[in-house]
């Protein structure tokens, strides 16, 4: 009997607890949604509207259509090619760095004989190399790789008729012809010496 009375006095202990919690329905706050969502709007119309690919204002001012280079088929631009492969020692203006990069900019190299000139840029420049009277002694790269011969003459063609200077266009064939008289280099020119051997 005893025993019979412990289990109904149990049950009774157990009806006065209370019952155990459970996670109430409460529903995400409407206005706390709207705000969410707001900002997710606000953030990928923010990213949306400053696209700054094309800004040139920063960095090298390399824009996104400078890197990707022209369309297939269209027609070779070479002050795309400039900006793309010299802008970066020879300066936006032509004017290079007093003392490190020699300047375009009425630079008797550049105006003058155009073979010479695509054979400087071809296979690039190292040693003494005497630019509107100042010494420079760094290292051109060359391009002979880099470039064939239509995009060479468009280069070259650019050079000579920007930053103040005033030299006849080059065409691709002028490349071709100065290619191939040096095919056999594969060193860059030794400055004012070597490059003495042309006119
Ligand atoms: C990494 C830097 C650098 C880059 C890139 C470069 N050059 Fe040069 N360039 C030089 C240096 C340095 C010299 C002088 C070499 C020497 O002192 O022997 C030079 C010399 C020249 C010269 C003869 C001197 C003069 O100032 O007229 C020409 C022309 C020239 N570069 C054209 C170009 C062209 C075109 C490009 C792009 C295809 C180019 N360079 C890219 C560094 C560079």
């Amino acid at each position: 009997m005893s025993e019979h009375y412990r289990d109904h006095d149990h049950e009774r202990a157990q009806r006065r607890e209370n019952p155990d919690p459970t996670e109430g329905e409460r529903p995400f706050p409407k206005p706390l949604l709207a705000v969410v969502f707001g900002l997710v709007a606000w953030g990928i119309g923010y990213i949306y509207i400053t696209q700054s690919n094309d800004d040139a204002a920063f960095g090298d001012h390399r824009t996104l259509s400078t890197l990707q280079g022209p369309a297939p088929g269209a027609k070779v631009d070479g002050a795309q090619i400039y900006n793309a492969q010299c802008v970066a020692c020879h300066q936006a203006s032509g004017s290079g760095l007093p003392g490190v990069f020699p300047p375009l900019a009425e630079s008797e190299w550049v105006t003058g004989d155009p073979a010479r000139l695509a054979q400087i840029v071809l296979h690039g420049v190292s040693g003494t190399l005497t630019v509107k009277g100042a010494a420079y002694n760094g290292m051109m790269p060359p391009f002979k790789d880099k470039l064939d011969d239509a995009e060479m003459a468009a280069l070259l063609t650019h050079i000579r008729s920007q930053f103040g200077n005033r030299g006849k266009p080059v065409d691709a064939k002028l490349v071709l012809e100065a290619r191939s008289a040096s095919s056999a280099r594969t060193a860059p020119w030794n400055g004012d010496d070597e490059l003495a051997t042309f006119k």
